[in-house]
């Protein structure tokens, strides 16, 4: 490819449309939303939750499913039902989305947040069971843009303290842990359906498991403390209502028939991109070796300063973004958020510890100076699409190799 000058300064960006539409909509979900509108309930007791229920539990490898109205409820539910309370500590990583620590502290809870592994972005299990305390009640692996963290050592580390693991798969859609899928590998786990996930119904989630009382009882959390089989006006303890519209489910059952094409898709245009950029000095995510699928739905890497003069990150995605390739730095430790910096009083039982005494040294780096995400539609494109993902990586690297005197810093 001939480098032509960055549309930074003024050249002719390499992509000028955007990439693949997400969510899109597919085969058969005009349909099955007319159908559940005219002959199906709409909420409770409807058909299309109940096979939305069955077929991601058959899915996602567990015997039992609960369909939510969004992820951060179905992790609140599953960590009441998990026995999640008030002086409790759920240890997870700072490198999430929000809802990972919103959901322990909405159970009460306190997070104690343990650094991640540089190499996958996942909670590194090395650190773990020094944070235990005889007051961890769960621990919560997140997996992460959907490459599965170490489930084997955090459920050996689990099992030795009688600690109960829920899995944050919010990302996670099809992804395996030794031709396993994730989410009920112990305890349980959930899923989101939000609008950007791999399977979206604009807001949405799920619990799977194969723990019968466990599912009990997140489905007294998730509707309003009332029992399976118990009377409408009975409620045993103080649930919220966190059930799935029966329009969320009609727009994710015809999914079931893209999901697979969409993974393959993903994982082939995946290893392309790995193997090129690797080749031009920006570092990959790996993955544990018990993984056998991810589910890609964040395409991560790392950009090292020192492989490019030094030159910031910043300089490097404002480069890509006007290359027509939206990159971006995504999460921050979520410690600094006001609310573990004393800020704020919804939480008192947090003003005992000071947060700001916490540093993780990897999540930091990788945070402030390092990650590179691209989202996962772009990853489902065709060879055009790639090949533009491509020549804009090497636009942007050549010229900060080879002409780093056109950037500030
Ligand atoms: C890691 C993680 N956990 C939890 C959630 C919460 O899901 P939701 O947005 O459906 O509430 C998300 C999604 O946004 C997520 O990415």
């Amino acid at each position: 490819m001939k480098l032509n000058e960055l549309a930074l300064f003024g050249g002719d960006p390499v992509r000028k449309t955007p990439f693949f539409p997400w969510p899109r909509v597919v085969d058969g979900q005009k349909e099955q939303l007319i159908d559940t509108l005219i002959n199906d309930s709409w909420g409770i007791g409807s058909e299309s939750i109940k096979l939305l229920e069955e077929n991601f539990a058959m899915f996602h490898d567990a015997k039992n499913c609960i369909a939510v109205n969004t992820g951060t409820n179905a992790l609140w539910v599953a960590l009441k039902a998990a026995g999640v309370s008030s002086g409790d500590e759920v240890i997870i990583p700072p490198y999430t989305f929000i809802a990972t620590v919103t959901a322990v502290l909405m159970a009460h809870a306190t997070p104690v947040f343990v650094d991640i592994d540089e190499n996958t972005f996942n909670i590194d299990p090395n650190l773990i069971e020094s944070a235990i305390t005889e007051r961890t009640k769960v621990i919560i692996p997140v997996h992460i843009g959907g490459n599965p963290a170490d489930m084997e050592s955090i459920i050996s580390i689990a099992d030795k303290h009688n600690i109960k693991i829920i899995e944050d798969a919010a990302q996670a859609h099809g992804a395996e842990w030794d031709g396993k899928k994730v989410g009920a590998l112990h305890k349980g786990g959930i899923f989101s359906f939000q609008s950007s996930k791999n399977m979206s119904a604009g807001e949405g989630g799920a619990i799977i498991s194969n723990d019968n009382d466990f599912m009990d009882a997140c489905f007294a959390y998730y509707n309003c403390g009332r029992h399976r089989d118990g009377d409408w006006y009975e409620h045993h303890i103080i649930g919220g209502n966190h059930r799935m519209s029966a329009m969320a489910a009609s727009l994710l059952l015809p999914q079931f028939q893209t999901i697979e094409h969409d993974m393959r898709t993903r994982d082939k245009n995946r290893q392309k991109l790995d193997q090129v950029l690797s080749e031009m000095g920006l570092e990959v995510t790996h993955r544990y070796k018990n993984v056998t699928r991810e589910s890609n739905h964040l395409y991560l890497l790392r950009y090292k300063a020192e492989n490019f003069n030094n030159i910031s990150r910043e300089s490097f995605f404002n480069a890509m973004r006007a290359e027509g390739v939206y990159t971006y730095a995504g999460y921050k430790p979520l410690y600094r958020e006001d609310i573990f910096q004393g800020k704020g009083n919804d939480f008192p039982w947090l003003k005992k510890i000071n947060y700001s005494n916490i540093s993780c040294p990897v999540t930091e780096q990788i945070a402030d100076y390092q990650s590179i995400w691209l989202t996962q539609n772009h990853l489902l494109g065709d060879e055009s699409d790639i090949n533009d993902i491509i020549n804009a990586f090497e636009k942007v690297t050549m010229t900060l190799k080879n002409h780093p005197e056109k950037f500030d810093n």
